[in-house]
C-alpha cells in the first residue's frame, strides 16, 4: 500500500466551514475556513438548515483555497478525511457527500472522523507560528469546552480515550452565550462577556457553581443560566446596564471555577501531570490566566493550542484522519453522518447518571 504523506480535510459539523490540508505529523500546510457568525447574528442563535445551506456554498472555493495555501495539487493528496459525527445532521451531510464524491472521484481512500478526536489532537498540529512543546505527548487530560461541548478524556495513546465526565445539560460556550443575550451584547456573546469582565469585579455577585463539590467529573451550567436570570429578573434595565461588567466577571469566574477545579479532579483521578485545553471557550482571558497559574503551582504540562486550532478547523480532523489511514482505516462510500458519538469511540468510565440529557445543539 502507497504511503500516505498528506490528506486533505473537511470540517462541517456545525457552522464552521473548514478545509486544510495536513501531513502526518501535524504540519498544517494549508488551512481555509469561513465562519457563518453573520448568518445566525440575527437569530440570536444557529439555525441549522441556514448552516448547511451555507456550508454547500462554501466548501468548493474552500477546498481550492487550502489546496493553493498548501502549494499541492490533488494529484498529492492520498486521502480524505471527514467530520462524520457528531453534529448538526444537515452540515454533516455537506462535508461527508464531498469527501465522499472526491474519493470516488480520484479514487481516493476517506474515513469519517469523531468531531471530539479532532478537538483532541489539536496540541498536535504545528505550523510556521505554533508548535507544541517538544517534550509534549500522550498521555494527558483533556477538557474540551465550547458552545456545544464541555468534557473531560483521559487520553492514553492515539485511539485510546477514556471520557471522564461532561455535561449533563448546557455547555459552557451555550452557558456564556445565554448570558451574554440576557445582557444585551451580541451574539456569540462569550467574546463579550469576556471582555465586559475585564472591567468588572468577580465577588460583585454571587451565581450558583452547579455540581462543583460532587465527587465526579461531571458539569452541568443549566442551573447557573437560571441563576443568571433570575438575578437579572430582580434588576432594572438601568440597573443592568450599569452592573454589565461586575455581572459578566461574576458569572464568568463561576464558570471558570467550575471548569478548573474539576480539570484538576480529573488530574488528580488519572494521576496525570499533562494537560490540554481546546474548543472555543479556551478562548477566554481568564480561564486562560487561570488554567497556567493552577499549572504552575500543580507542576502540570498544560497546553492550550493558538485559538485557529482551538475552534472548529479542519486540520484537527485530518491530523486524527490520517493516523487512522495510515493504519489502514477505511470508510465506505455508504457512510452516513451521524448526529451522536457512536458507542465505540470513547470509553466510558463515568457512571451513569439518572439526570435529563438534553443533548448538545453544537459540537
Ligand atoms: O469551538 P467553537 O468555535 O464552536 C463550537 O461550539 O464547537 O466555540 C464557540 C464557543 C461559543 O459559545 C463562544 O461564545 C465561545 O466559544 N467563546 C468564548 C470566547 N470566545 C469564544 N467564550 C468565552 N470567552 C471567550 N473569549
Ligand atoms: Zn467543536
Amino acid at each position: 500500500m502507497a504511503s500516505i504523506d498528506f490528506v486533505l480535510s473537511l470540517e462541517t459539523s456545525c457552522d464552521d466551514t473548514s478545509v486544510a490540508v495536513v501531513d502526518a505529523k501535524g504540519a498544517v500546510l494549508g488551512l481555509a475556513s469561513a465562519n457563518q457568525d453573520l448568518v445566525h447574528e440575527p437569530f440570536g442563535g444557529i439555525v441549522p438548515e441556514l448552516a448547511s445551506r451555507n456550508h454547500t456554498l462554501t466548501i468548493l472555493p474552500l477546498i481550492d483555497a487550502a489546496l493553493a495555501k498548501a502549494e499541492i495539487s490533488w494529484n498529492e493528496i492520498q486521502g480524505i478525511a471527514v467530520t462524520s459525527r457528531p453534529g448538526l445532521i444537515g452540515s454533516l451531510l455537506v462535508g461527508v457527500v464531498t469527501a465522499k464524491t472526491f474519493a470516488l472521484m480520484r479514487n481516493l481512500p476517506f474515513i469519517g472522523i469523531n468531531h471530539l478526536e479532532g478537538h483532541i489532537h489539536a496540541p498536535f498540529l504545528r505550523d510556521s507560528e505554533y508548535q507544541p512543546p517538544a517534550n509534549f505527548d500522550y498521555p494527558f487530560v483533556a477538557l474540551t469546552v465550547s458552545g456545544g461541548h464541555t468534557a473531560l478524556y483521559q487520553i492514553e495513546s492515539f485511539g485510546r480515550y477514556k471520557l471522564l465526565g461532561q455535561t449533563v445539560d448546557d455547555a459552557a460556550g451555550e452557558a456564556f452565550d445565554k448570558f451574554a443575550k440576557m445582557l444585551g451584547l451580541p451574539y456569540p456573546g462569550g467574546v463579550h462577556v469576556d471582555k465586559a469582565a475585564s472591567l468588572g469585579r468577580i465577588d460583585a455577585h454571587s451565581f450558583a457553581r452547579p455540581m462543583i463539590n460532587e465527587n465526579n467529573l461531571d458539569f452541568s451550567f443549566s442551573g447557573l443560566k437560571s441563576s443568571g436570570q433570575r438575578m437579572l429578573a430582580q434588576m432594572s434595565a438601568g440597573d443592568i446596564e450599569r452592573s454589565r461588567n461586575d455581572l459578566a466577571a461574576s458569572y464568568q469566574e463561576a464558570i471558570v471555577d467550575v471548569l478548573i477545579e474539576k480539570l484538576e479532579q480529573a488530574c488528580r483521578k488519572t494521576k496525570m501531570s499533562r494537560a490540554v485545553i481546546t474548543g472555543g471557550v479556551s478562548a477566554n482571558s481568564r480561564l486562560r490566566a487561570r488554567a497556567v497559574a493552577w499549572a504552575q503551582t500543580q507542576g502540570v504540562q498544560l497546553v492550550i493550542p493558538p485559538l485557529r486550532y482551538c475552534t472548529d478547523n479542519a486540520a484537527m480532523i485530518g491530523f486524527a484522519g490520517i493516523q487512522r489511514l495510515r493504519r489502514g482505516e477505511r470508510s465506505d462510500l455508504d457512510l452516513a453522518p451521524q448526529a451522536r458519538s457512536m458507542p465505540t469511540d470513547f470509553l466510558e468510565t463515568r457512571p451513569k447518571l439518572n439526570r435529563h440529557h438534553t443533548g448538545n445543539k453544537k459540537s
